[in-house]
């Protein structure tokens, strides 16, 4: 007797409309272009735009990530008004990806060729924080928020003094995570227990290593 096989039952509608719409953002986020093509930077020497290409590389990664947490969040938050905050903060993120892919654009460099793991591990591990609770996962939004702006901190630092461009990009976007780290912490955030921070410190230095090479 040979096996037949059955079609799996279709997706609710309402359901395949969601997936759908998260495979539209992941695939605009891993794969925007800004809108307009720099010129080339005339300023920095090569070896400064390789440097520069690197550390911007991470901060790009790092906002397709942010991009996806947000999303994963919004997706499974509890209270329809945590969830449009959740969409308002991560369209925000989607400025800070444009500014970083035209500043990339101008020095030469790409992004990661990692960002399809960069969004789908941003958009699991927010989920998997929404599904612990709202205040657990304004936690997350606050000490990601709060550790990605220490980390501009540093690549602010390590920038050539002539750089205005990017640092203009770097000191915008720092100011913005830390309004979204207390915009999460005036919304209840709970903080995290510290294996928890020192499990994400890891995965940071993970992906920060990764992005910047590849
Ligand atoms: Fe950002
Ligand atoms: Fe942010």
């Amino acid at each position: 007797m040979s096996a037949s096989w059955t079609a799996p039952p279709p997706m609710p509608s309402k359901l395949r409309t969601r997936f759908l719409t998260e495979l539209d953002h992941a695939l605009a986020a891993v794969f925007a272009r800004p809108p307009v093509v720099p010129p080339p930077d005339a300023v920095l020497d090569p070896d400064e735009k390789r440097r520069v290409g690197r550390l911007l590389r991470v901060d790009d990664a790092g906002e397709v990530a942010a991009q996806a947490l947000y999303r994963g969040q919004a997706f499974f938050a509890r209270r329809p008004e945590l969830a449009a905050h959740l969409r308002e903060a991560g369209a925000e993120e989607e400025a800070h990806l444009l500014g970083c892919r035209s500043r990339l654009a101008a020095l030469g460099a790409r992004p990661s060729v990692l960002g399809p793991v960069w969004y789908a591990g941003g958009w699991l591990s927010g989920a998997l924080f929404a599904l612990l609770g709202d205040r657990t996962s304004l936690g997350y939004i606050d000490e990601t928020e709060r550790r990605v702006a220490r980390h501009l901190s540093d690549h602010l630092r390590r920038l050539p003094a002539t750089d205005t461009a990017t640092r203009a990009l770097l000191e915008r976007m720092r100011e913005e995570e830390g309004r979204h780290a207390a915009r999460a912490r005036a919304a209840g955030a709970q903080p995290l227990p510290p294996p928890v921070r020192a499990l994400m410190g890891a995965a940071a230095r993970v992906m920060t290593t990764l992005a910047a090479r590849l």
